[in-house]
């Protein structure tokens, strides 16, 4: 399937942008979505992309003289030296997935174009405690996580019904792991694993593979781009901005979302700690990039794949294989020390 068309939607930033960048070095012709592509240019990306290959060490970790030291950027030498290329390369087009109309008047038109591969890659976290986190975010996480995902689908399958296709869902270690505070997350990615089996049930008969992508915990701006309403209050709370760079530890650390006030305070702030710390030193998005051209390099797509460290994935074969439900949830409080 080589130097076919592949849309990679969300590929302004993290996983998106790193996969655009990857398949293009591949020799695929990359068409990468923003909801903003104007705001878009070569160092912007440029600069993201090398932030997220850097490797960080965290010294003096939960002391107050916690600090981040910079270490070496890990991509490869080809990569590095063809980087404004590769991004130049890579053409981006406008699509905001909770917008029905933005969805049906792209989708359909990158589709009569040659599309014909399929990244479902935007996508968001929201944080809060089940019983404070207002339904209107839950319907805003399930509203991008799964339904964006579904109109993408939707408008392209009567393409791809008649000249065969491949959809990639980007779902989550956290669809197979209940992440505290990130239920709805949780919640949407197991959607989209579901979603992923009963759509290779009913496309079968029409040459159209469908599989699910589980990144676990990837070194990209998710966490500076999670809503994080303080609980109760339904308002949020952190502006983030260009500014605030992943690099940013106590920037973020003090971003915790869940006010002193609340009763789930303690376990919200040992989490959110938690997960921002382990973003920091999870593994650089080109490793999802690498298991992203090895499955639709296949011809015979397994249906969810795992990409991430050896340790995440040694863990989650555990949570697995190995352990009971009950086990699971003893196990990640554990982790989460709550
Ligand atoms: N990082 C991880 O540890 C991890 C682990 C497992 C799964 N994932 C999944 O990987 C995907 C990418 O996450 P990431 O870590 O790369 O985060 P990221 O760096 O924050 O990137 C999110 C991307 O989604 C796009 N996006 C957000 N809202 C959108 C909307 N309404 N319509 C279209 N595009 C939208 C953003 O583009 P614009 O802002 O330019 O529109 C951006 O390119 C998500 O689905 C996430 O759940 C991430």
């Amino acid at each position: 399937m080589r130097k076919e068309k592949v849309l990679i939607t969300g590929a302004s930033s993290g996983i998106g942008l790193t996969c655009a960048i990857y398949l293009t070095f591949k020799g695929y012709k990359v068409i990468g979505t923003s909801r903003h592509p104007e705001k878009l240019n070569k160092d912007l990306l440029k600069n993201r992309y090398l932030e997220m290959h850097t490797k960080y060490l965290i010294k003096h970790r939960k002391s107050s003289k916690e600090i981040l030291v910079k270490g070496k950027i890990h991509i490869s030498k080809e990569i590095l030296i063809n980087l404004d290329n590769l991004i130049e390369k890579i053409k981006f087009v406008p699509l905001d997935i909770t917008d029905s109309n933005s969805v049906s008047n792209t989708i359909p038109k990158l589709m009569s174009e040659g599309v014909r591969i399929i990244v479902n890659n935007a996508g968001d976290g929201h944080f809060g405690p089940i019983e404070t986190l207002s339904i209107e975010h839950a319907k805003a996480q399930l509203d991008l996580n799964y339904f964006g995902h579904l109109r993408v689908i939707q408008n392209a399958l009567p393409y791809m019904r008649k000249n065969g296709g491949f959809i990639i869902n980007n779902a989550s270690l956290g669809g197979y792991i209940p992440l505290p505070f990130h239920s709805h997350y949780s919640s949407s990615k197991a959607a989209i694993r579901m979603l992923t089996e009963t759509l290779r049930l009913e496309l079968k008969p029409f040459n159209i593979k469908v599989v699910s992508l589980n990144p676990g915990v990837i070194n990209t701006p998710f966490n500076v781009n999670m809503h994080t309403p303080q609980a109760g209050s339904g308002e949020e709370t952190y502006e983030y901005t260009e500014e605030n760079s992943i690099t940013s530890l106590k920037k973020l650390l003090n971003a915790l979302p869940t006010p002193k006030t609340s009763p789930y305070y303690p376990a919200a702030k040992q989490t959110w700690e938690t997960v921002v710390r382990n973003m920091i030193r999870g593994p650089s998005p080109q490793i999802v990039a690498k298991k992203l051209f090895k499955i639709i390099s296949s011809k015979k797509p397994k249906v969810h794949y795992i990409s991430s460290n050896f340790i995440q994935r040694f863990g989650y074969f555990l949570m697995r294989r190995i352990t009971s439900d009950k086990l699971k949830i003893f196990i990640t409080r554990k982790f989460y020390g709550i």
